[in-house]
């Protein structure tokens, strides 16, 4: 079956298998993520579903203080990668920063600990995106930012039920990718209206976007296909666009910055 909704495990597999080549692809979210973040020097910083820690590490340049970043994710193998990095870079040893296992959807802090709370694409692969979203909201003090950078998932139904279906196809991680007004509607509801919202593009050929996920080959030539059926149309919100025998994407992402009421 090419389309089906992973679970916590499939999730855990997949980035299991993909941590020593992942890259987290181009900066521009991370940039606009810290600069949204804006944490001062002593800030304590949460950094949820961090994988190999790219968004933590450039948060904790911005703690020069006696500030503090922790990391969570529930995938050991992304957690390492993490670890690794701290140990060959300058702050390594400063003591300012820590990294944990932990599940999104169940942090293990109390309520109101953190000053901010990031999260970069990784609400698409949580299997409870709600209670996940929940708990970032409890852990926030009044005043706190929860910063979220995704994937864009178009507004319109039918584009976005292509999107999901093509995402799900690519890589068996992707659970649920949510539009722009829904990740502001799910961020108010957990008491973080958003106060700042910026949209960015990245352009990508359609065989490494294919790549980065460890796609298997059936669900290549299916994916391969859905993008060709589109060009016309844009059935999918990905504006697909020949170049050659490949196809020339363009990929919408988003950063929303909530303050905790
Ligand atoms: C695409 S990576 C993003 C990593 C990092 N935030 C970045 O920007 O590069 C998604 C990460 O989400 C983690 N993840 C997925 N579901 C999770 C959950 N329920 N709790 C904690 N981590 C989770 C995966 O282990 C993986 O490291």
């Amino acid at each position: 079956m090419s389309e089906q909704v992973p679970t916590d495990r499939d999730v855990r597999e997949h980035f299991a298998e993909r941590a020593a080549s992942y890259t987290g692809g181009q900066g521009d979210t991370v940039e606009a993520m810290v600069d949204m973040a804006a944490p001062d020097p002593d800030a304590l910083v949460l950094d949820v579903a961090t994988g190999t820690g790219l968004v933590a590490f450039a948060l904790l340049a911005e703690i020069t203080g006696d500030g503090y970043v922790i990391g969570v994710d529930f995938t050991d193998a992304m957690l390492a990668r993490a670890a690794e990095e701290r140990g060959a870079g300058e702050d390594a040893g400063n003591g300012r920063m820590a990294l944990a296992a932990a599940d999104a959807a169940q942090l293990p802090f109390p309520d109101g600990m953190f000053s901010v709370v990031t999260c970069r694409f990784s609400v698409h692969h949580f299997t409870h995106a709600i209670p996940a979203m929940r708990e970032m909201g409890r852990v926030l003090a009044p005043g706190g930012r929860l910063v979220i950078g995704e994937f864009a998932m178009p507004e319109e139904r039918e584009k976005a039920e292509y999107f999901n279906r093509m995402e799900r196809t690519r890589g068996h991680s992707h659970v649920q990718a949510f539009s722009p007004s829904q990740l502001s509607q799910m961020m108010a509801d957990v008491g973080c209206p958003v106060a700042e919202t910026r949209l960015l593009k990245r352009e990508v050929l359609a065989s490494e976007w294919l790549e980065s996920a460890n796609t298997t080959d059936e669900n290549r030539e299916i994916v391969r296909k859905m993008l060709w059926d589109s060009v016309e149309d844009d059935l999918g919100g990905l504006s697909p666009q020949r170049v050659g025998d490949d196809l020339h994407l363009t990929r919408h992402e988003v950063v929303l910055s909530g303050v905790r009421a």
